[in-house]
């Protein structure tokens, strides 16, 4: 019956699906795999109130959410917009997409990058970083502007295709986040390609980012929009099937405020197409930032720099990603090389 059920969800007859998933439902409460399916057929019946019911139940069933329930939650306004799509979601995901990816008609988020690095930032690179790297489509056009050229992404399935176009220096299976971290003061370039669209509030990553950036380095990455319901936001994707492929979208405002909070500069937030099927335009932005000017640090760790002489325990004055390495210090008015990599000239 479940199968059946699949069937009538293909040929969108989603009546008939959600009344044979009920009955599964009814049959096998235990199957978290039909709550979720039942969520998702009356989702598109517009039965919110329902596949709410129907998403909670698959999460106290499952809450590794493998399908993606907390953000079909926050799409139909039932729940909290979650921090990302969870690994497990997106290397399952990925593993469907991956053969096909290269041939996806109508995706031009790479194309939009490339342009964009080359309208403000100077090739060649010594080192850069492509970030949720994927099958390696950003990457074709970056190798020739970096002497090394890294990847990063969660899914082995997407690596496999970056690894037979023989293109990067070096493959990591990693998530971003973590991979960012443990490489401070690495890269003078990062591009990210549409893998910033599988997180909500982008704060951590781009004080990952800037980490790892070398001084004036370059980041470049797309997001879906969320400006149709509020620029200065960010939350699930609109359209449903990119919800439920784990997509969030993010104001313009939003990425310009936080940019500057993090500290950056900031060359470019545009509009693009992200992309478009024979049926509709997913818009987005291609951002462009520059890792504010920071000195390199030749003090120990611990050394005091300066005093911090304009208004007491002014936090703001600091890119974020320091004041996380230093705030006691910064509370009481000193800024202290704790990183031992850059401080912020002021
Ligand atoms: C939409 S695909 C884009 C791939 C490639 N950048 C391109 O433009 O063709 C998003 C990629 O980001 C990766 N990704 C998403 N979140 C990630 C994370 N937290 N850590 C590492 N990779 C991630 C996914 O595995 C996937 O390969």
């Amino acid at each position: 019956m479940y199968n059946l059920a699949v069937t009538s969800m293909d040929l969108a007859d989603f009546a008939t699906a959600a009344d044979l998933l009920a009955e599964v439902t009814a049959a096998s409460p235990e199957d978290a795999r039909a709550h979720f399916a039942l969520a998702d057929a009356l989702i598109a019946l517009n039965d919110l109130d329902a596949a709410a019911l129907s998403l909670r139940r698959y999460l106290r069933l499952a809450p590794g959410d493998e399908q993606g329930a907390e953000l079909l939650l926050a799409f139909i306004g039932k729940g909290a917009v979650p921090a990302s799509a969870s690994p497990a979601f997106l290397r399952d995901l990925y593993r469907r997409k991956a053969k096909n990816w290269d041939l996806v008609p109508g995706y031009f988020a790479h194309r939009h990058v490339l342009d964009a690095v080359l309208r403000h930032a100077s090739p060649p690179f010594l080192s850069a970083l492509d970030v949720g790297c994927g099958t390696g489509l950003s990457g074709a056009g970056v190798r020739a502007m970096t002497q090394h050229m890294a990847g990063v992404d969660v899914s082995p399935d997407m690596l496999e295709g970056a690894r037979a176009k023989g293109i990067y220096d070096v493959l990591h299976e990693d998530d971003l986040l973590s991979f960012l971290t443990r490489h401070p003061d690495r890269f003078d370039l990062i591009v990210s390609t549409a893998a910033l669209i599988h997180f909500g509030d982008l704060n951590a990553v781009l004080e990952a980012v800037w980490l790892a950036l070398r001084r004036e380095g370059t980041f470049a990455f797309t997001t879906y929009s969320y400006d149709g319901s509020d620029p200065t936001a960010f939350g699930a994707s609109s359209y449903r099937e990119l919800a439920k492929a784990g997509c969030f979208a993010h104001g313009s405002a939003y990425l310009a405020d936080l940019s500057k909070t993090c500290g950056f500069e900031i060359c470019e937030v545009s509009e693009i197409i992200h992309e478009q099927s024979s049926t509709q335009k997913i818009p987005g932005f291609v951002a462009v930032l520059r890792k504010r000017t920071a000195t390199p640090c030749t003090l120990e760790p611990g050394t005091t720099l300066r005093r911090h002489t304009s208004q007491p325990n002014e936090g703001s004055a600091f890119p974020k990603p320091l004041r996380r390495a230093v705030p006691e210090k910064l509370q009481s008015g000193h800024l202290v090389c704790s990183t031992g990599v850059a401080c912020w000239s002021f």
